[in-house]
Formats: C-alpha cells, sequence, structure tokens
C-alpha cells in the first residue's frame, strides 16, 4: 500500500429484501422537511412510490417532490431541485432510484445553499460547496454506479456538449442507503446489462494503476470474479436473487472509496464513455463498454504485468506455455467474449456517435494520467474511431 490516505465513508446500507423496513428508522434521524426526488416513473409503477410515501407520513414529514429526474440528469433540472430544495429549507433530501436519481439529489444537496450558478461554479470549475450542504439518503432500485454510497454526482450540460462528474467529499456521501435487490428485478434488462459493465468498469478503472503489492488489487479481483459468476446467471434469469443480490452488493463496493485505497487510479474509459454521453445522451454503462477494448487494447503494453494478472485472476485463464504479452492478450479476449456473453454495447455507432461527432466527442474528454499511459488527443481520437 503505497502513499497516504484516509478511508472513511459515513453511509449507513441497509440490505435485504427486508431493507425497506429500516427506512423509518432513518427517516426519524432528520428534521421534518424532506425533498422526495425520483425520475421518470418507474417506483410508481411498481409501487415503491406508494410504499415511500407511506413512511414519510407515518414519520410526519412534510414532503415536496421533484419528480421526472432524467437519465443523465443535466444542469438545467439541478437548477431546478436547487431551487426547490432551498425554497422549502429541506433537512433530509431522499432520492428513490437508479444512479441518476441519487447523483441528482447530491448535486442539489451542495447546489442549494452554494451562491450562483451551480454548474458553472461545482462541475465545470470542480469548486467545493461554499453553503450548508443538505443530507441524502436514497432508496436504491438499479445497481451499477454505486451512488447509493460515495459523493459521486455527474451532470450533464448538453448545451455546452460535457457530462462532468464530481466527487465530493464524505460529508456528501448519502447518510443512508436502502438497498433491497429485489427492488432491481424489474430493471429493463438493456439497463441490468448496462449497470453491470458500469460496475465492472469502476473496477477495472481502479485496479489498472500502480505497481506496487497492493491489498486493493486483491479485493478488486474477488469482486470482479463474483460479479463475472453472477452475470452470468442474471442475464440468463434476471429473477434469480442470489445472482441479483451479488450483483447489487459488487456494485456497491465497487465504487464506495474502498477499493481506490493506495491506488492513483485511472478513470479514462469513463472519461471516453463521459464524452460520448454528452455528444449523444446515451446510456452511461454501454458509452463503456463500447469503448473499453480499444482502450484496453492500446494501454496495454505500458501495463503488460497487471494485464496478465488480470487474465489469471479474474478470467483464469491459464498462464503455462504464455510469455506475459500473450497471457495479457489472452486476458482481453476473455473479457470480450464475456462482455459478448452479458449483451453489452461494442460499437459507439449503436449510441449514435457518428464520424461526424468524433471531433465534439474528443474535444468533450478529459485526458487524466493515473493509469499506465496518458492518452494524447490523437490516440483519443483513434479509440473513438476504433469503437465506431
Ligand atoms: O427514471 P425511471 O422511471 O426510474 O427509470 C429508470 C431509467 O429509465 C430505470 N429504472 C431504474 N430502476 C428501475 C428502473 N426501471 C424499472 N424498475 C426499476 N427498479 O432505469 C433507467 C436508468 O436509470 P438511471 O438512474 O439513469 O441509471 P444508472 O443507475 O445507470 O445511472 C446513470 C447515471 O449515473 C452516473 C452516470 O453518468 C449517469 O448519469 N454515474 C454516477 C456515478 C457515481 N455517482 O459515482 C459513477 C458512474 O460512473 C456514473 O457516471
Ligand atoms: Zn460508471
Amino acid at each position: 500500500m503505497l502513499g497516504n490516505f484516509t478511508y472513511e465513508n459515513p453511509c449507513r446500507v441497509h440490505f435485504g429484501p427486508d431493507a425497506l423496513d429500516d427506512l423509518p428508522g432513518e427517516l426519524a434521524k432528520f428534521g421534518p422537511r424532506v425533498l422526495l426526488t425520483y425520475g421518470g416513473g418507474s417506483i410508481k409503477r411498481s409501487g415503491l412510490y406508494d410504499k415511500v410515501i407511506a413512511a414519510l407520513d407515518a414519520a410526519g414529514k412534510s414532503v415536496v417532490e421533484v419528480p421526472g429526474v432524467m437519465s443523465n440528469p443535466t444542469a438545467d433540472k439541478l437548477r431546478e431541485g436547487a431551487k426547490v430544495a432551498r425554497e422549502n429549507d429541506v433537512d433530509l433530501i431522499l432520492a428513490v432510484g437508479g444512479g441518476s436519481t441519487i447523483d441528482y439529489a447530491k448535486g442539489v444537496s451542495v447546489s442549494a445553499w452554494t451562491e450562483g450558478d451551480p454548474w458553472e461554479r461545482l462541475y465545470l470549475n470542480m469548486e467545493q460547496p461554499t453553503g450548508k450542504i443538505i443530507p441524502v439518503g436514497d432508496v436504491l432500485t438499479m445497481s451499477g454506479t454505486g451512488s447509493e454510497m460515495n459523493a459521486g454526482s455527474v451532470i450533464t450540460n448538453h448545451e455546452e456538449g460535457l457530462k462532468i462528474g464530481h466527487v465530493f467529499g464524505p460529508e456528501v456521501m448519502p447518510r443512508f442507503a436502502i438497498v433491497n435487490p429485489e427492488l432491481t428485478f424489474t430493471v429493463p434488462d438493456y439497463q441490468m446489462r448496462a449497470g453491470i459493465f458500469d460496475a465492472f468498469n469502476h473496477i477495472q478503472e481502479q485496479y489498472f494503476s500502480g505497481t506496487d503489492d497492493n491489498t486493493s488489487d486483491y479485493i478488486a479481483e474477488g469482486l470482479m470474479r463474483s460479479l463475472v459468476h453472477a452475470s452470468r446467471i442474471a442475464v440468463k434469469d434476471p429473477t434469480d436473487y442470489e445472482a441479483r443480490s451479488n450483483i447489487s452488493w459488487v456494485c456497491t463496493w465497487a465504487l464506495n472509496t474502498l477499493l481506490a485505497c493506495g491506488k492513483s487510479t485511472d478513470w479514462e474509459v469513463h472519461m471516453l464513455g463521459q464524452a460520448i454521453g454528452a455528444v449523444t445522451d446515451a446510456t452511461h454503462g454501454m458509452t463503456l463498454s463500447a469503448v473499453a477494448l480499444p482502450y484496453y487494447r492500446l494501454v496495454m503494453p505500458y501495463g503488460r504485468e497487471k494485464f496478465a494478472r488480470f487474465a489469471t485472476n479474474v478470467f483464469d485463464v491459464p498462464a503455462e506455455g504464455r510469455t506475459t504479452e500473450q497471457l495479457a492478450e489472452a486476458g482481453l479476449e476473455a473479457l470480450s467474449a464475456w462482455m459478448d456473453e452479458i449483451g453489452v454495447v461494442r460499437h459507439a455507432r449503436e449510441l449514435g456517435l457518428t464520424e461526424e461527432l468524433v471531433p465534439a466527442a474528443v474535444r468533450a474528454t478529459i485526458i487524466l494520467d493515473g493509469g499506465y499511459h496518458k492518452l494524447t488527443t490523437d490516440e483519443v481520437e483513434r479509440i473513438f474511431r476504433e469503437s465506431l
């Protein structure tokens, strides 16, 4: 474990089929005014909305709502929520939904009492919130992003062609998360697959960095193995509780700051995927699956040893009879085969990226230097063209 780090995660997670029973106990810890936020209607169709409202009523809360949080929440929607939260001086923001709704709740939490335009200050300029941070709690309905237990908040600005994630400090992490894997049974198949790859890539983004012997990498390998195993079952039978519950738990741990301990971390696949999202509004996990292989093939020669370790420790590729390079390549082949098996998008064209949009995607790509190779702009362009 090289370097220094502080590990802190104040989020209390209630996990399992009965997790919603713990909502009243959590609500009791906060003041009377609650902002309830949710997406486009799935929670009404599933009946979850009624259960949450009943819990809020029983707890004597006065509730204001911001419904209609879209996938890839926008800067305009953020401004709307910040205004509602501030005008009602809410004590808690309760997010019921997937990563978009929870990211949004965190965005509203830091924006409500920060003066000025939240998009410009907190996302474009990456400033820290200056006002009160409103506590957030969540009831998760879709697994993938890890947003339920982390301080990330990703906001899209279509006018500016940008999608930017700000990872805030522990004070922005949700105070509690209700994770009932059964709630994910109704997630559309496409979204389930996207969520699985999203979480897998979160682990890869942290794993493919550094050369020291690091406990975080061993944890990462275990999580990846569990996810590969469970995903194979879930794509055949989405209502297999054992598989879906393992997927949910892996997704939560894939991105709640634990795996980043002692790691420089890469995150370039996410930067490329977010750029596609900025110009197409495509589903996040699928933007990652479209660019992952072109990216990893390009950077693999700079981190061959780690890619070889990935092959054996995650996909059980036998090392015997293979050079390090052959083993590393076989690992990427195994990754590719698994991606096809679980049915994720492999061509960015399917997401709306075109030759003409590639320059805009290149402009929207933030280049980071935590992984094995810092991309040049030409390489970014090459990856997008290969991904088509
Ligand atoms: O809006 P509703 O009607 O709820 O429908 C949603 C949405 O259409 C639906 N859905 C969710 N749970 C459901 C369900 N439908 C039926 N039954 C359920 N139980 O699924 C669709 C996708 O939901 P969304 O929240 O958009 O997906 P996801 O969880 O993948 O979140 C994506 C957002 O999170 C950001 C992404 O960039 C994107 O904006 N990310 C957040 C991260 C973080 N906080 O750390 C990290 C990630 O890398 C990611 O960038
Ligand atoms: Zn992601």
